[in-house]
């Protein structure tokens, strides 16, 4: 049976990588991409490195851009088996310190990395529930993790930044009730803790590569049946392995 995924975000860093893993795993790749010569070459990359792939216009800040993207799986395919919430921002005024924060800053990175979120779920679910086994995958951030933000001695604790770290905080707790309304489903959602990743999002500074990034992505995407739901999952900078985050 084709396994039909979409990731949005998928051109280029995180996403693109977990494109790449998730076409090598035999899915049929929708490779969601806001902007149309950005999306193609990800479609031809994609396709030159053998996966089954295909563009697919998706703005997620855009209600009209969603809506079109799943009237067109619907009709393409009538069903998705998993989706990848992988498209994310950040931007800081005065570094994100919360004085300085800015809301138009804030309702900027909101827009995409929440509302955005909740748009595409929401417009996607008819045919996840349609899947046999549909998962979706909010990609996270250990900086969304109030409880490493705010803990004396993990590596994070330096930071004090308002936007990006609370919206992977609400996106945590997006993640969370969405578990808990299709606890009852064959759908599970779980939310991705990539780390540290060196991509355009940091000016490539992670110690990270986006492939092990994507690892996380790929591993929630591809869950067992007995496989969890509403968890927070993936890199644990303190320890440097992979488990359950804190939320
Ligand atoms: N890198 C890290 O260390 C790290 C750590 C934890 C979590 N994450 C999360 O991982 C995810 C991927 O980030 P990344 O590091 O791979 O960053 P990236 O290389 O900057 O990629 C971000 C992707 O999101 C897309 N995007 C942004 N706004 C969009 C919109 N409105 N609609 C559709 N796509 C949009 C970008 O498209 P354009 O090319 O058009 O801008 C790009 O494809 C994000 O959710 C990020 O928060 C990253």
């Amino acid at each position: 049976m084709t396994t039909i995924a979409l990731i949005t975000g998928a051109n280029k860093g995180i996403g693109f990588a977990t494109a790449q893993l998730l076409g090598a795993r035999g899915a049929v790749v929708l490779a969601g991409a806001r902007d149309e010569s950005r999306g193609r070459q990800a479609e031809r990359d994609l396709l030159a490195g053998g996966a089954e792939a295909r563009f697919m216009p998706l703005d997620v800040t855009d209600d009209k851009s969603v809506t079109r993207a799943a009237e067109w799986i619907d009709a393409e395919y009538g069903v998705l088996d998993i989706l990848v919430n992988n498209a994310g921002i950040t931007r800081g005024d005065g570094g994100g310190r919360p004085s300085e924060t800015t809301l138009g800053t804030l309702r900027a990175v909101y827009e995409t990395n929440v509302f955005g979120v909740v748009a595409v779920t929401n417009a996607m679910l008819p045919l996840l529930r349609r899947a046999a086994a549909a998962r979706i995958v909010n990609v996270s951030s250990e900086v969304g993790s109030i409880t490493s933000m705010t803990d004396p001695d993990s590596p994070l604790y330096p930071m004090a930044s308002v936007p990006y770290p609370s919206s992977k905080a609400a996106l945590n707790m997006v993640t969370a009730m969405y578990a808990k309304e299709l606890r009852d489903t064959r759908i599970k959602v779980n939310a991705a803790n990539p780390g540290y990743c060196a991509t355009d999002l940091n000016g490539r500074r992670g110690f990270r590569t986006p492939r092990q990034g994507a690892e996380v992505s790929a591993h929630l995407a591809t869950l067992p049946a007995d496989g969890p739901t509403g968890t927070f999952w993936g890199h644990l900078w303190a320890s440097g392995g992979e488990g359950i985050l804190p939320w």
